[in-house]
């Protein structure tokens, strides 16, 4: 009998050790320590046996029974461990190369957007933006262009209803960021010293300086005493900030309805150096931007004291700088999202 449960054991051992899962294990437990297991079988056999082995084989059988039933608690946890790791084929291997996302960066209009407000932002102007689909009267009314002005003509075509739809009012996209003087002159008091960036939409014939779409940058200062020699100062150190202290600026009597007087400003041309290339039509002179002192009218229209108040007021065109800060040829490469033009700046 002793030899029975010697080879019990190696069996016990041996089926243990092949079990590959805990189904396996199970079969194993029933099998020999089970409730009819082969050593409960064995422990009903021992009233049968002679008087002086009963108390040995006893003892055996049940210390056999309680080393069993610990292998088989040991085979479990080794398999739990076991499944729980992954196989040699997916386990993450540190030493292999990442996979390499290129990192975005700001679009070259959004970064010139950026510069241009951090130099006005030393000179104390404060950033306003106001709506893209405007009212008729924000875009031409309150700023000296009523019904019947020529220059209206030149912005006929981005409104939203037909012409002869809705009142005398009519919603459009705007056609400058000269409308965000008026919202904010309405909503504050002197003095103000603003910027507006945004996007304005015209009815251009697009070509490598005309885009249908693009941004402009307002600014507007007013309080008692501003002068047309604070707007040249303002402007003058602007340029030499973006473009360095060798830039040329030349200001040319112009008009618009909502300054007097009225200027357009040239920069030289930085791509040609002023010998005359296709961006500055072969003049030298790329005109970037419209100013003037602000039109007693448009004061009115915002219920300031033309007595007491005046103001300078400026719009400039974000893509003619960064054309001409970068050397770039045509208007069109900011729209057309081509990486191989845009990963460059
Ligand atoms: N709004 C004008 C345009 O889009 C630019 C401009 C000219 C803005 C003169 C101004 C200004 O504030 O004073 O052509």
């Amino acid at each position: 009998m002793k030899e029975k449960l010697s080879k019990l054991k190696n069996q016990v051992k041996s089926n243990l050790a092949k079990a590959k899962s805990l189904d396996e294990v199970e079969q194993v437990r029933t099998k020999y320590i089970g409730r009819k297991g082969v050593i409960n079988e064995i422990i009903k056999t021992i009233p049968s046996l002679p008087p002086e082995q009963r108390s040995t084989i006893g003892k055996l059988a049940n210390e056999l029974k309680q080393e069993i039933s610990r292998w088989i608690g040991e085979t479990r946890k080794k398999i739990v461990a076991e499944e729980s790791v992954p196989d040699a084929k997916e386990t993450f291997d540190l030493s292999l190369p990442g996979k390499h996302k290129p990192y975005g960066h700001e679009h070259p209009i959004t970064q010139t957007i950026n510069e241009i407000k951090e130099i006005f932002s030393k000179l104390g102007f404060d950033v306003e933006y106001g709506p893209e689909v405007e009212l008729e009267y924000y875009n031409f009314d309150a700023l000296n262009i009523p019904a019947d002005h020529p220059s209206r003509e030149d912005f006929d075509t981005f409104y939203l209803l037909a012409r002869s739809a809705g009142g005398d009012n009519q919603l459009l996209l705007r056609s400058q960021t000269s409308t965000v003087q008026i919202r904010v002159m309405k909503e504050k008091k002197p003095p103000i010293r603003m910027i507006a960036p945004g996007k304005v939409f015209r009815p251009d014939t697009v070509d490598a300086r005309h885009a249908s779409m693009f941004h402009q940058i307002e600014g507007l200062m007013v309080d008692e005493g501003v002068s047309f020699s604070d707007l040249k100062y303002v402007l003058t150190l602007f340029a030499k900030s973006y473009f360095g202290q060798n830039i040329k600026m030349r200001f040319r009597p112009s008009f618009f309805p909502f300054t007097e007087p009225s200027a357009e400003v040239d920069i030289s041309c930085s791509i040609c150096k002023g010998k005359g290339c296709s961006v500055c039509a072969y003049s030298g002179w790329v005109e970037v931007l419209g100013a003037g002192m602000v039109d007693p009218n448009v004061f009115e229209a915002v219920d300031y004291d033309t007595e007491k108040y005046t103001g300078f007021a400026f719009g400039l065109g974000v893509e003619r700088l960064a054309m001409l800060r970068y050397g770039v040829d045509d208007i069109r490469l900011f729209l057309e999202n081509d990486m191989r033009f845009l990963s460059q700046f």
